[in-house]
């Protein structure tokens, strides 16, 4: 594998990279399964596979947030190595942010009102500037994005739609725990006793769409499932929604695929988690 540092010997070394084709897969680093599995499908898909480990201060609107996610660089690198990822991109702030490249920006409204947004002040802004910045150095022919972070990927769609990146973006399932707690990098600060505990989430997802396929109206489920969130006391919901999965609308007329969404606090870590409620 490759080790890039350096922005411009990346765009060198990607100039002679022609008529094969190029998968990305943006992350933060504390690599779990869920991102070694993005990978793997990029290799499967691609020629040549590019992985990005950057922790990007501008998504952060929580300082403590920021200085407390995890960096275990050395056991990510093994772990890239060991599925042979072809090139890892490890940039400090200055390859990132002062290398002459224009990030691009998007009119977020609508994005930035609902769930993640009003909760994450400034958090899209800043995804779309670090993925922008990666995409016009990496060109990649293809995308890889965990549909764990839902809103994120519907972010990272208009993007792509609003400046034309000749880019198509892969949404990839959620990859969870035996217990159903869905990967993070987040989860390595729970205690084990909390891991136990957040297999809730999935449940409470679960249920939802067992009430909604047995024709139980959304929101009497909506309903319900807070009513349980809020009788437990290890847990502090910060939303539970129903809405749908192509627009993010949540007008009822509207909600052709539904998918729940919810983000708790437990051990004050955040955590979030989604399901289609309409899939088998
Ligand atoms: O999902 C993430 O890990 C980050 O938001 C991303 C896409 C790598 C941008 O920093």
């Amino acid at each position: 594998m490759i080790i890039f540092t350096k922005t411009q010997e990346l765009i060198q070394f990607r100039e002679k990279q022609k008529n094969i084709s190029i998968g990305f897969v943006p992350t933060m680093g504390a690599l779990h399964q869920g991102h070694l599995e993005l990978v793997k499908r990029s290799k499967q898909e691609n020629d040549f596979t590019y992985v990005s480990i950057f922790v990007n201060p501008l998504q952060f609107n929580d300082k403590k947030d920021l200085e407390n996610y995890p960096r275990t660089i050395e056991q990510d690198i093994k772990a890239l190595q060991s599925i042979q990822a072809d090139a890892l991109f490890l940039p400090d702030f200055n390859q990132i942010y002062n290398n002459q490249i224009v990030p691009d920006e998007i009119d977020l409204t609508y994005l930035n009102l609902i769930l993640e947004g009003p909760k994450r002040p400034g958090h899209f802004e800043g995804v779309v500037k670090v993925v922008s910045i990666l995409f016009k150095i990496i060109q990649p022919d293809k995308a890889y994005f965990g549909l764990k972070d839902f809103q994120q990927v519907k972010v990272i769609q208009q993007l792509v739609r609003e400046k034309n990146y000749n880019i198509t973006i892969v949404p990839c399932h959620t990859v969870r725990e035996e217990n159903g707690l869905a990967m993070s990098s987040r989860n390595t600060r729970l205690s084990e006793e909390g891991k136990k505990k957040a297999s809730l989430i999935y449940k409470w997802l679960l249920q939802s769409k067992q009430m909604y396929q047995k024709g139980i109206a959304i929101p009497e489920i909506i309903n319900e499932v807070k009513h349980q969130i809020h009788q437990n006391k290890d847990f502090i919901l910060d939303y539970f929604e129903i809405r749908d999965a192509d627009t993010l609308y949540d007008n009822m007329a509207g909600i052709k695929k539904p998918v729940a969404l919810i983000a708790v606090y437990l051990e004050g870590v955040r955590l979030i988690d989604n399901l289609e409620l309409s899939d088998n």
